[in-house]
């Protein structure tokens, strides 16, 4: 939500800046705008919209300089206009502010400001920043921004410069992301790390509490109250080009086309000697492998994450056979449920950075569970607060519907289940090695089912036109429905329900009719007879079947109306390749539709605000 990029250098940073707007414009895209110092005094240039009407108007009014701050996006407070677009000043222009979060007594504050004489323009939270540190202000930047930040409760990520001080940027952190770049000559903060990978790999992750205080060729990283921090940089691996298009119209199809090589990703090193090897949890070892010490499990997440949680739930309950609930994180935050330090909590996220999990974790670990997190961005909020995190290393995920980044999670899930059903002897060793078996199998299937996409395409064709659809599954893949359902919704804007086709008898079932194809998973498994029959009471109310089924499956053809069929799968990675088939019909849907796939209205890719 919002993303925020500052620069101070040697290069003209217009450019720099665009390009790291341009890598986080996923996290908001209705407005955008650059600061900078061009020792004159402050220029502006703001846009409402997509980044390319800021890159219009820079075209037309270039803005010259060596420091300044960006933004890109996301309405909290005040409707999506160029006066609500920030970067936010103060009074005399002087001061710029971009933020990413949100300043809860901001009313308050600018009640005060306003009793002193400030002039406000926006509706934003933001605003207030500005002009407290005007008000602040007695020569030193660093100091005022300081001040301002011990009067303000919310959170934030924030880049402020001022035309006082044409050499200095100073950045802060609390509750939102911000990493700190340090390049040659140069040193950049942003939301995120693919923002900063065009100018440097050397990256510093900022803690909460935490504020840089950068000049020209040297920097100071402090917390809000002065304390000077020492923290090594890190090198990160990702490369550029995994954060382009790679020739792909969208993001999305490129990281739905990536999955065979992720997948190897998440489970390269983790499987050894027919076992599967998390390294990463050998300091909890002692604790997972005992079941008086681990007596329950808790799995958390948002969105996608959650349903890969549900999934997760199906594995650990049949592997490891303690009791395992799954909660959405913005529930569950509120909840009182009864955690004891014999609970094991999960939190899935590809960000690491969404609010409601990351409260979530804090919430648990206050009530001393032990607390690991499945994640994808290195570093980032969630997995410096648990006390392991096991990454998924799909690479960096740019489009706003995740993708790779679950089929990685379900990896994941199934990898642990077998890894605690291991430890704990709950699962035979030979069943463990079978699976294992049709586990490795997976990059080779899904890019059957890849190769598939034309033919997907041109079923999505001949449905795009219908306004709801109703996506059923039974047992694991009743959260792929779910999931199926979600990515329809979030890049088509059809409304699409995933349900348990069980349940359907319960109240469902007066809603079909042929306006609404039913999109039914039937793949072969232990559920099958019972999906068949659920086909058939669809079947026999006039419904359109879409089936994602195995292949070579014939006994199914005489009730559908169209099919996806897969290679066979066991039925605990099944989930895995019947994403990718809804993926893609997700996607060639949204395609047809002519709707911007990557950037879906009202969305953005971390919530980083509750
Ligand atoms: O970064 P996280 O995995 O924590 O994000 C959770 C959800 O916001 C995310 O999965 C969201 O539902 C996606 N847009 C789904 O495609």
């Amino acid at each position: 939500m919002c993303g925020i990029i500052g620069y101070i250098g040697k290069q003209e940073a217009a450019e720099v800046l665009m390009e790291g707007l341009r890598r986080l414009e996923y996290r908001g895209y209705d407005s955008s705008g650059l600061a900078l110092l061009n020792g004159q005094g402050l220029t502006i240039q703001k846009a409402h919209g997509k980044l390319q009407r800021l890159v219009d108007r820079l075209q037309k009014d270039p803005l010259f300089g060596t420091v300044g701050v960006g933004h890109t996006r996301w309405a909290t407070h005040g409707i999506p206009n160029e006066m609500n677009a920030h970067p936010h000043t103060d009074c005399k222009t002087e001061i710029a502010v971009v933020h990413n979060g949100i300043i809860e007594n901001f009313r308050e504050i600018k009640k005060s400001l306003e009793g002193a004489g400030h002039q406000f323009h926006s509706e934003t939270d933001t605003e207030v920043l500005p002009h407290l540190i005007e008000s602040l202000y007695k020569g030193n930047l660093f100091q005022a921004v300081q001040q301002a930040l011990q009067r303000i409760h919310g959170s934030y990520a924030i880049a402020v410069v001022s035309a006082k001080e044409p050499n200095r940027l100073v950045a802060a952190r609390k509750g939102s992301p911000l990493v700190l770049g340090l390049g040659k000559n140069e040193f950049l903060v942003a939301s995120d790390v693919p923002a900063l990978l065009k100018q440097t790999r050397e990256i510093v992750y900022l803690e909460d509490g935490e504020m840089v205080d950068i000049g020209v060729g040297s920097v100071r990283i402090l917390t809000i109250e002065g304390k000077l921090i020492q923290r090594e940089s890190i090198q990160v691996d990702w490369d550029i080009s995994q954060a382009e298009k790679e020739g792909y119209p969208h993001f999305m199809i490129k990281e739905i086309m990536e999955q065979p090589r992720s997948l190897k990703q998440t489970a390269a090193g983790r499987i050894q000697q027919g076992k599967v090897m998390f390294q990463e949890l050998e300091v909890l070892r002692a604790g997972l492998s005992d079941p008086k010490k681990i007596n329950r499990v808790i799995l958390l997440g948002c969105g996608t994450a959650y349903h890969a949680g549900l999934i997760g739930e199906y594995l650990l309950e049949k592997f490891i056979q303690v009791p395992v609930e799954v909660e959405m994180s913005s529930e569950f935050r509120y909840s009182s449920p009864a955690i004891t330090p014999e609970t094991l909590v999960i939190a899935v996220s590809q960000s690491g950075e969404t609010a409601d999990t990351l409260a979530s974790v804090r919430h648990a670990k206050k009530q001393g569970a032990t607390v690991i997190s499945i994640c994808n961005v290195v570093g980032s909020s969630i997995t410096r607060e648990v006390d392991a995190t096991l990454y998924t290393h799909a690479g960096p995920e740019i489009a706003v519907a995740s993708t790779k980044a679950y089929t990685s999670q379900l990896a994941v899930l199934f990898l642990l289940s077998l890894y605690l059903g291991g430890l704990r002897k709950t699962a035979p060793a030979d069943e463990n090695e079978r699976l294992l078996g049709h586990f490795k199998q997976l990059p080779e299937q899904i890019e059957k089912v890849l190769a598939q996409s034309s033919n997907i395409q041109e079923l999505a064709g001949r449905y795009a036109q219908f306004d709801r659809f109703l996506y059923l599954g039974r047992h694991v893949n009743y959260p792929s429905a779910l999931e199926g359902a979600l990515k329809l919704k979030e890049i088509s804007y059809i409304h699409a329900e995933g349900y348990p086709a069980g349940e359907m008898k319960h109240g469902h079932i007066a809603l079909i009719d042929d306006k609404m194809p039913v999109l039914c998973i039937v793949t072969k498994s232990s559920v099958y007879e019972k999906m068949f029959s659920n086909l058939q009471e669809v079947h026999a109310r006039g419904g359109k079947i879409i089936a994602i089924a195995t292949q070579g499956d014939s006994e199914i053809r005489g009730l559908i109306q169209d099919g996806v069929y897969l290679p066979e799968a066991h039925e605990f990675v099944s989930p895995i390749i019947v994403a990718v088939a809804l993926q893609l019909f997700a996607y060639h849907v949204a395609v047809h539709r002519g709707l911007d796939v990557d950037q879906p209205r009202n969305l953005a890719k971390s919530v980083t605000v509750e």
